[in-house]
């Protein structure tokens, strides 16, 4: 029996390293004319243990690329006044080019009214319903990382990716409902599946590209991708022996598609790096 080649592997780890260089280099010139190294404040609420570690990660990438950062880890149950009243004095900090808070926030907590007071000119998560109306009018400023970091990722195969029919499968704030306004962007013909998506294997075994953004791991079966299909993973899944896994049944996927992201170092090493270029990019367009 002859076996179906295995898909390329599409490296985030690698990519994402490529971008802290440039984006170190990009603060490296900074300094060199006399100006500040940027700076991204990152608000950090309760004790979830996945936050801490995305939190960790993007402190120790500004570290990397020579930013300053600023850490402001409060307790699960501070109110929304004082969270509101810390971005108040964030957002008037001349010193601080990106604020990001960590979701999800605390049940209590008004994430929309937090996240709607993040200046748009700092918002460097791209979540401000003005920025996702610049990149809905496709005439983006600060972009949401995961999406943006999906789209590099993507470049990264060398397909052209105009008339492509993508299916997003999953409609969040943070990540799918984006991630279609930027394949929208880049010409692909989109398609976005959620929770009362009708026969969700019908979409996806049309996909030129899948993109799963759902949590639930393994909950595409490798067996509906397309032959030839680039397939990207944004699920981090942990399962019962401690190991991560995607939303796609990877072992079967692999010898279907084209090109595939691995779980972990694919998408995510790339949000931080896409955060990385979003605060370095604030820093230069908006506070200098
Ligand atoms: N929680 C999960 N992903 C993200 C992200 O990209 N930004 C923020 N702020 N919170 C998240």
């Amino acid at each position: 029996m002859t076996q179906a080649n295995a898909a390329q592997l599409i490296d985030g780890k690698a990519l994402a390293a490529t971008i802290r260089t440039s984006v170190k280099a990009g603060v490296q010139q900074r300094l060199a004319q006399g100006l500040r190294a940027p700076c991204l404040a990152v608000v950090l609420v309760g004790e979830d243990a996945a936050s801490k570690v995305y939190v960790g990660s993007k402190r120790k990438a500004c570290e990397e690329v020579g930013f300053e950062s600023r850490a402001y880890d409060l307790p699960v149950t501070v109110s929304q006044e004082t969270l509101e009243k810390l971005v108040d004095q964030l957002n008037a900090d001349p010193a601080v080019d990106g604020i990001l808070v960590q979701l999800p926030l605390p049940a209590g907590i008004d994430t929309t009214r937090i996240l709607e007071r993040i200046s748009p000119s700092k918002d460097v998560d791209g979540f401000h319903p003005y920025n996702i109306g610049r990149l809905a009018q496709r005439i983006p400023l600060l972009r949401p990382c995961t999406p943006w970091g999906v789209m590099k990722l993507l470049a990264s195969t060398g397909t052209d990716i105009h008339g492509l029919h993508a299916v997003v499968v999953g409609a969040s704030n943070i990540v799918g409902r984006p991630m279609s306004l930027e394949l929208l962007l880049g010409g692909a013909t989109t398609t976005v599946c959620h929770r009362f998506t009708q026969n969700l294997e019908h979409h996806v075994r049309q996909a030129d590209i899948v993109i799963a953004a759902v949590g639930k791991a393994a909950f595409i079966p490798g067996d509906w991708i397309k032959p030839g299909a680039i397939v990207i993973d944004v699920g981090i899944n942990r399962k019962a022996d401690g190991s991560l896994c995607g939303d796609i049944e990877f072992d079967v996927a692999q010898y279907r598609a084209s090109f595939i992201t691995p779980v972990p170092g694919g998408v995510g090493p790339m949000t931080v790096a896409c955060l990385m270029e979003n605060t370095l990019f604030a820093c230069n367009q908006f506070h200098s």
